[in-house]
């Protein structure tokens, strides 16, 4: 997910042309401005944090986009491309080591475990909303 700050600061182009670039492929992709409930439902696990008001008045405050990513590795590759949550700790290369300061504005989200994956495509994502390749005309995605 580019959360909120991402978008605001129009760096979705940046943040889908690295996943691109990696090889993972894009395979469902939404911009909306995340409701209370879906916000409260995804970060679930942090229900108990001090930070957590903050971090659902954050996600919801504006557009974010979402995507669903496929490929061979792809919950630890995508967490790699992202960089660890505080900036500050990020390696450069990375998109939060590159492009962010704060934890509170860490620029993009990304799944923790194939199951924290499953969860969360299910709050974000219709299964009609995702792209299955492997039933397409291979013609369709190479012409
Ligand atoms: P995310 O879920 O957003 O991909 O980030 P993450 O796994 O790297 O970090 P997580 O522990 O799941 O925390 C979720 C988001 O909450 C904010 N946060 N603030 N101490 C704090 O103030 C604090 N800790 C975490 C960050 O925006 C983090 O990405
Ligand atoms: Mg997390």
């Amino acid at each position: 997910m580019v959360k909120p700050d991402g978008v605001q600061r129009g760096l979705v182009g940046e943040v889908v042309s690295r996943i691109e670039k990696r090889g993972l492929k894009i395979v469902a992709l939404r911009m909306n401005t995340i409701s209370q409930d879906h916000a409260r439902k995804h970060y679930a696990e942090h229900a108990q944090k001090p930070f957590f008001k903050s971090l659902i008045d954050f996600i919801t405050s504006g557009p974010s986009v979402s995507m669903v990513v496929e490929g061979k590795n792809a919950v630890a590759v995508m967490r790699s491309i992202n960089g660890a949550t505080n900036p500050a700790n990020a390696a450069t290369g990375s998109i939060r080591g590159d492009l962010a300061l704060d934890t509170g504005r860490n620029v993009v989200h990304a799944s923790d475990s194939p199951e924290s994956a499953k969860r969360e495509i299910d709050i974000h994502f219709k299964e009609s909303e995702i792209i299955n390749y492997s039933r397409m005309d291979e013609t369709w995605i190479y012409e």
